[in-house]
């Protein structure tokens, strides 16, 4: 039978709970997911590559099937060069909707047997971004239950 293997691409800046949710509703559904970081040379990230590579690294460690890896160019490009046949991604309210459609219908378009897969985190989660909670640990705020304890660990020591 054909094996499905997955890329989870994204920034990662961090990690968060529900980055995981998704890992592990992925884990379970696709015979191998690559988590992959987009190297991205316009922006300005909380943490290195290196340092997200490691936090994403042992937070998946539970799941065999699963591996971390970078990007950079076409997300298309990459999964041809890994063999993947799905793309996954979160939506998490409506909001993500329109933006999510758009990425998935242009990468249709640029690689048509790529399937982009949609799944949906925890209902606890669905306001949960990478953006919010580097926001609260900049300004001191409490973030038991947003991100990995490991995460939470260097989140503060990057912002003290
Ligand atoms: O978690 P993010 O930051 O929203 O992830 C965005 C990501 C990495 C999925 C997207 O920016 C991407 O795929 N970038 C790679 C460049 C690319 O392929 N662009 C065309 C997409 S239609």
């Amino acid at each position: 039978m054909k094996k499905v293997l997955a890329i989870y691409p994204g920034s990662f800046d961090p990690v968060t709970n529900g980055h995981l949710d998704l890992i592990e509703r992925g884990a379970k559904i696709f015979d191998r997911l690559i988590v992959s970081i987009l190297r991205n040379f316009e922006k300005e990230p909380l943490f290195t590559l290196d340092e997200r590579i490691e936090m994403l690294r042992e937070v998946t460690s539970p799941w065999p099937n699963v591996e971390v890896d970078v990007f950079s160019g076409l997300l298309v490009e990459y999964a041809r060069l890994r063999e993947a046949n799905v793309i996954l991604r979160g939506i998490r309210a409506v909001s993500d909707y329109e933006y999510e459609l758009q990425m998935a219908m242009m990468n249709r378009r640029l690689k048509p047997d790529v399937e982009t897969v949609f799944m949906l985190p925890a209902a606890a989660y669905s306001f949960l971004s990478s953006h919010l909670v580097r926001e609260i640990a900049q300004l001191g705020g409490p973030m038991t239950g947003l991100v990995p304890a490991a995460v939470e660990q260097r989140l503060r020591a990057k912002v003290l």
